[in-house]
């Protein structure tokens, strides 16, 4: 059976487990899964790859050409920068340092808003980010805020990195001081920032397994594909 389809926005602080949790749901929907951050993080990648990071944040001519002559694409689970495969490279934690600093520049916000807000029109999509309830879609069918304490966010960052890569050369307490500064960020900045949506149900999944929180989700969905007049067939 086919379910209609609906827009499912999941916004929430760094490393809270919305990407896995939003890529499995969309699995069991059988909707297409929508990972903004990896928009962000491959735009972060080229400004380190040019070091051009400080540039981008004085110099607005630069800015604009920067970001015109950029090519981000979401493939399946692939994301393209400017036609090369960097699906790896944008999760090494140099990316995640300076990702919040190209995050908070409003030209790069306008070009991936513009681009996420296509990705999601024919709905049936999960769509994961820090604006996607307030900004891109505010009139998604199921919101949700997800948050972890700092502490479980930075152990589930670490055993991922660590799951990945033996030699990691950093700690448990580096990760946490990392990822309360990228909240700080988030949360702070001018455009966009991060912040649950009014009508957003929040889910504090410090204590829940990603299958759970999976679950969770999916019964809410299916209650609002159920009785949502703004479902499409
Ligand atoms: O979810 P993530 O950690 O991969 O996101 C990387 C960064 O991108 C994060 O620090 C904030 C930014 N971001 C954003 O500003 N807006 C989004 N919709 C998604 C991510």
């Amino acid at each position: 059976m086919t379910l209609k389809k609906i827009v499912i926005a999941i916004d929430g602080p760094a490393a809270s487990g919305k990407s896995t949790t939003a890529k499995l749901l969309a699995q069991k929907l059988g909707y297409v899964y929508i990972d903004t951050g990896a928009m962000y993080r491959a735009f972060a990648l080229k400004a380190l790859t040019q070091d051009v990071l400080e540039r981008l944040q004085t110099d607005e001519a630069f800015l604009r050409q920067f970001v015109d002559s950029t090519d981000v694409r979401l493939s399946e689970s692939s994301v393209w920068l400017d036609g090369k495969d960097v699906t790896t490279e944008i999760r090494t934690n140099d990316v995640s340092k300076s990702v919040s600093k190209v995050s908070a520049l409003k030209a790069v916000r306008e070009k991936l808003s513009a681009i996420q807000k296509k990705l999601g029109e024919a709905k049936g999509v999960v769509m994961d980010g820090r604006d996607i309830g307030t900004a891109i879609f505010p009139n998604a069918e199921l919101k949700i805020y997800m948050l972890a304490s700092v502490q479980e966010r930075a152990k589930r960052r670490y055993a991922e990195l660590k799951a990945k890569n033996a030699e990691l050369g950093v700690t448990i307490e580096e990760l946490e001081a990392e990822i309360r500064r990228r909240d700080e960020e988030d949360m702070n900045r001018a455009v966009s920032p991060l912040r649950k949506a009014d009508d957003a149900i929040e889910l504090d999944t410090s204590a829940l397994t990603i299958e759970e929180q999976v679950e969770r989700i999916y019964k809410l969905a299916l209650e609002k594909i159920n009785d949502c007049k703004g479902a499409v067939q």
